[in-house]
């Protein structure tokens, strides 16, 4: 009979187990440990999206002269689309504005060794929310003003 840790760790290996059965060893590391994931006081640039499935992602941006400094991001989405957020920040950190706008659900698949075509739609998800927060950082930059509503926005808790 195994013992009570053995019991316990045994649904776990299992589900890794199906896990590797569908996704790559890339998709599955970044659902394992996600980078970037949270949300900044002060960003420059907010961008949030849902799509079909009814998942939703947040993402972050910290800039400098058109430059994207730090990138984070936040989803109440499933594994899939948690691996696309993480890849997507180590895609665009360091690229200028210009250069974000470009990146791709096929650039994060790729970095990801590949989706099932039942999941795409989680690359999609990321992307949009990425170009929300592009679109934001430049209205914000053409009219700073705007931040001020920001700050009194109620139903903003961390802005
Ligand atoms: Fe909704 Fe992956 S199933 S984003």
């Amino acid at each position: 009979m195994p013992s009570d840790f053995t019991s316990r760790q045994q649904p776990l290996r299992v589900s890794i187990d199906e896990l590797r059965k569908t996704f790559s060893g890339k998709v599955i590391e970044h659902i394992l440990n996600p980078r970037n994931m949270g949300e900044f006081q002060a960003a420059g640039g907010i961008g949030r999206a849902s799509i079909s499935c009814g998942d939703a992602m947040q993402i972050c941006l910290k800039v400098r002269n058109d430059r994207i400094l730090d990138i984070s991001f936040m989803t109440d989405g499933c594994g899939p689309v948690i691996a696309c957020g993480s890849a997507l920040t180590e895609l665009v950190k360091g690229k200028t504005i210009s250069e974000a706008m470009a990146v791709d659900e096929d650039e994060i698949m790729a970095s990801l060794d590949g989706l099932p075509d039942s999941e795409t739609h989680c690359a999609t998800l990321a992307v949009s929310a990425l170009k929300q927060a592009l679109v934001d950082y430049l209205a914000l930059k053409r009219e700073p003003w705007k931040r001020m509503y920001r700050q009194i926005d109620p139903f903003s808790s961390n802005r």
